[in-house]
């Protein structure tokens, strides 16, 4: 395994469409989500989607952390609380509602930095495992949140684009100062 390089913001290989995986079995994909995978703990994220470390295909691993898989407004039956390392491929993700929650994002490929985005509180996702077989899930919460951010990655938009008032974007470190009684930014 080894520890793949981080495109940080302003790179062209953030900023155009991943391609699909056509078979997620190969060992090339093992390999290269095995070092996603190191990659992403190594830099301490929660996320990480393959244009992040230079590879324009549509992988992305994250999880859940207990401590963010918090979520009390949480629908029973949902897929709430922490969740182990996931990879999905192909991932596909669909609203389940138009309602949203603005909250803090950070990102790897963003070092330092924080904003508050809107998401959709609650989405359905579904794409491969690296073993070839089907993932299908319900979110909301920090999960919800996750999914949307690393799915984003695959189709070039970094969440500043998603943010409809700049006023929160900033050094982490200066905008939590302000961000009194709210989570702090995890990175993905
Ligand atoms: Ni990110």
């Amino acid at each position: 395994m080894a520890l793949l390089k981080i495109a940080r913001m302003g790179h062209p290989v953030l900023q155009g469409g991943a391609r699909a995986v056509d078979d997620p079995t190969r060992p090339e994909i093992a390999r290269l989500v095995a070092d996603m995978i190191e990659t992403m703990h190594d830099a301490g994220g929660v996320g990480l989607a393959a244009p992040q470390v230079h590879v324009p295909l549509r992988i992305v691993v994250f999880r859940v952390p207990r401590a963010r898989a918090d979520d009390p407004d949480a629908v029973a039956g949902a897929h709430d609380g922490p969740v182990p390392l996931t990879v999905l491929i192909n991932p596909v993700i669909t609203p389940l509602g138009a309602e949203r929650v603005t909250d803090w994002e950070a990102c790897l490929s963003l070092p330092d930095l924080a904003g508050r985005v809107p998401r959709y509180c609650r989405i359905r996702y579904a794409g491969r495992d690296a073993d070839g077989g089907t993932i299908e899930r319900i979110a909301e919460g920090f999960h919800a949140r996750v999914l949307q951010h690393e799915c984003d990655h695959l189709d070039g938009i970094l969440y500043p684009m998603r943010m409809p008032d700049l006023t929160s974007f900033g050094f982490a470190d200066e905008v939590r100062r302000v961000a009194v009684g709210d989570d702090a930014p995890a990175t993905e």
